[in-house]
């Protein structure tokens, strides 16, 4: 297994190890001993990933003499809800939890993002470590300790920063990701090529069949390779003061697309579009290369995600949702643009005419 640790601002008890292998879940037992004492551990996670890996890491964890119980709640974006986190807590209080207490996070990024949510609160806080299993957690969510719920009124309006303990990563969860899921994490994956190492982007060029295939010691390279970019934008920038921001690339127009399809189109196949939407945006407006723009579309139809806008969706729809962005943000919108591959940067001055010929193009 190999790991790597995320320093935090020299607060040594902040730091912890993202540790990434094969068929590593016994050895997650061993590992959560380790790094997280505690009196009883209580498994949260959603009803998919019980059904498959819930009671092997509880059995685990049994085994092991270490106290365990388990709690699960429905699968999906809207359970990571108001309600969800409520009911969590009760089993939580029923369970007998207190502050010697830890969580363990078992599953994608919005088991994630509730457990550390309900890690960060509960009692004033207890630890928790993340065992991701989709793409999308193993490359992003569960790294840089970002933790949220979402509102009526939009996603994420309720979070936190709270680190975990630790990251665990068995890519052997992957075995059993549907197709789409896997194509979400590789959006993330093809990202950080683009916005942090052109060797990280070579690679995934080369490499993109085989990854599709999921060739095992391709999928730890990647996400090894994904997880050290993140944490090392998260340690210069822990709470998303400046540089952190870079990691939305593609997500500006993407959240607009996403939206306006009523959430039909997937949030990868939405970032998909938007990195393009954004290299276009470069080219036009900084000399980014037309062949790295080239490179980025083919690599992400390679990947199976999109690179066009529906025509179901209208621009001015997009548009409207770009103006409330907007003024949420004191009459600007943040871009992240290009300069070369692995050099973005923010821009706060795109015109709008810029942005409506850009989505037009991509209708096309
Ligand atoms: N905190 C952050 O920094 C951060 C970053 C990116 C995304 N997010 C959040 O992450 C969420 C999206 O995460 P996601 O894409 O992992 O979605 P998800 O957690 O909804 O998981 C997707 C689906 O895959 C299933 N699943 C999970 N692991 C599986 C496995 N190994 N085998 C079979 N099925 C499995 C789940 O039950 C679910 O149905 C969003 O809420 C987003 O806001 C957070």
């Amino acid at each position: 297994m190999k790991s790597m640790k995320v320093n935090l601002d020299k607060r040594v008890a902040s730091s912890y190890d993202i540790c990434i292998g094969y068929d590593v879940l016994d050895r997650i037992g061993l590992l959560i001993a380790k790094h997280m004492p505690a009196l009883h551990y209580i498994v949260i996670t959603d009803v998919n990933v019980s059904a498959i890996y819930g009671m092997k890491l509880l059995g685990r964890l049994r085994e092991m003499a270490l106290p365990a119980d388990m709690i699960e709640f429905p699968a999906g974006e809207d359970a990571k809800s108001i309600g969800t986190t409520v009911a969590i807590v009760e089993r939580l209080i029923k369970l007998g939890a207190d502050r010697k207490s830890a969580l363990l996070a078992l599953g994608g990024g919005v088991v994630g993002d509730v457990t550390g949510f309900i890690a960060s609160t509960f009692m004033r806080s207890i630890p928790y470590i993340q065992i991701p299993t989709t793409l999308v957690a193993q490359v992003d969510s569960s790294i840089g300790g970002k933790t949220a719920i979402d509102l009526p009124e939009g996603k994420n309006l309720l979070g936190t920063f709270y680190q975990p303990k630790g990251v665990f990563i068995d890519v052997k969860f992957l075995d059993t990701l549907p197709e789409e899921e896997m194509n979400s994490g590789l959006a993330e994956a093809i990202k950080y090529g683009v916005i942090d190492s052109v060797e990280v982007f070579d690679f995934l060029e080369r490499n993109i069949e085989a990854i599709k295939e999921r060739d095992r010691d391709l999928l730890e390279e990647m996400i090894g390779n994904a997880c050290r970019i993140k944490k090392g934008i998260v340690e210069i920038d822990e709470k998303e003061m400046g540089m952190r921001r870079v990691l939305n690339f593609g997500h500006t127009i993407g959240h607009a697309i996403e939206a306006e399809s009523n959430f039909t189109i997937s949030h990868g196949a939405a970032v998909s579009i938007g990195m393009v939407a954004a290299a276009r945006i470069s080219e036009g407006m900084h000399d980014f290369p037309r062949r790295d723009r080239e490179r980025i579309e083919h690599l992400l139809e390679s990947a199976g995600l999109s690179c066009r806008i529906p025509q179901t969706i209208t621009t001015d729809g997009i548009m409207t949702r770009l103006r409330a962005d907007k003024k949420k943000e004191g009459d600007r919108i943040h871009f992240v643009l290009l300069k070369k591959m692995g050099m973005p940067f923010i821009n706060g001055g795109v015109p709008e005419a810029v942005l409506r010929e850009t989505v037009e193009e991509m209708k096309k």
